[in-house]
């Protein structure tokens, strides 16, 4: 299963890379946007920061939603980077502009999926990666987990090569459920990663340790 961190902020990227479990990164418009970045050359030179940190894919989101323009700009994405995956939404140029660039061999991750269909078709168009949203179809009271296990079981019933990236993760519960039901990966912010290292019991026993270890050297 891989990790990915849900963010552009560079310090938590960092910090996820140094802990030695980061496989890669996803971004979004709005996530660039809450780092301030303002411009179309920030935001490039920003891809390239976030790649020079990590080693895994590095997802980059086009901003047009024609066909032509998707391609424009999914072709300036990748020569930023070999580590860029072009994110493209799942409308009907994106489908069509998933196609163009698996026919390319150029890494794909559909995104804003929120129905098995849309899952399908992502993946009948050749996409690297599909990105179901649980948390914000458990916003609208809809079971997300749910479409994560649906997509898993059809792409598993006709050995589909597109990998599942469950997307908006947004705690613990919901990584350890993707991980049961077989998603390929999981992107969340920092601190549902690091949420995993967490339990009562691995705290007090390591003081009630440390405590008894001053005993045998005292
Ligand atoms: O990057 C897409 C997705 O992970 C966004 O998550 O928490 O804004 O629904 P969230």
């Amino acid at each position: 299963m891989k990790f990915f961190i849900d963010t552009a902020n560079l310090k938590d990227i960092k910090e996820a890379h140094e802990l030695g479990v980061l496989d890669g990164v996803t971004t979004n418009p709005s996530l660039m946007a809450k780092e301030g970045i303002k411009g179309q050359a920030n935001v490039l030179a920003h891809y390239k920061a976030i790649c020079e940190i990590v080693d895994g894919d590095v997802s980059a989101e086009v901003i047009a939603t024609d066909y032509v323009g998707m391609i424009k700009e999914g072709e300036e994405l990748v020569k930023i980077d070999p580590k860029i995956v072009v994110k493209i939404p799942m409308i009907k140029d994106g489908v069509k502009a998933l196609k163009y660039f698996s026919d390319r061999g150029i890494r794909t991750n559909c995104t804003l999926v929120f129905s098995s269909g849309q899952a399908l078709l992502a993946a009948k168009a050749g996409a690297t990666y599909v990105s179901p949203f649980v948390g914000r179809l458990d916003d609208i009271s809809q079971d997300g987990l749910l479409l994560i296990q649906d997509i898993v079981k059809i792409y598993s019933n006709y050995g589909f090569k597109t990998q599942v990236l469950a997307a908006s993760v947004r705690h613990s519960m919901h990584l350890l459920k993707c991980a049961e039901l077989g998603a390929d990966v999981v992107t969340c912010p920092l601190g549902v990663i690091t949420s995993l290292l967490k339990h009562p019991l691995t705290d007090s026993g390591l003081a009630t340790f440390l405590n008894d270890h001053k005993k045998v050297n005292a």
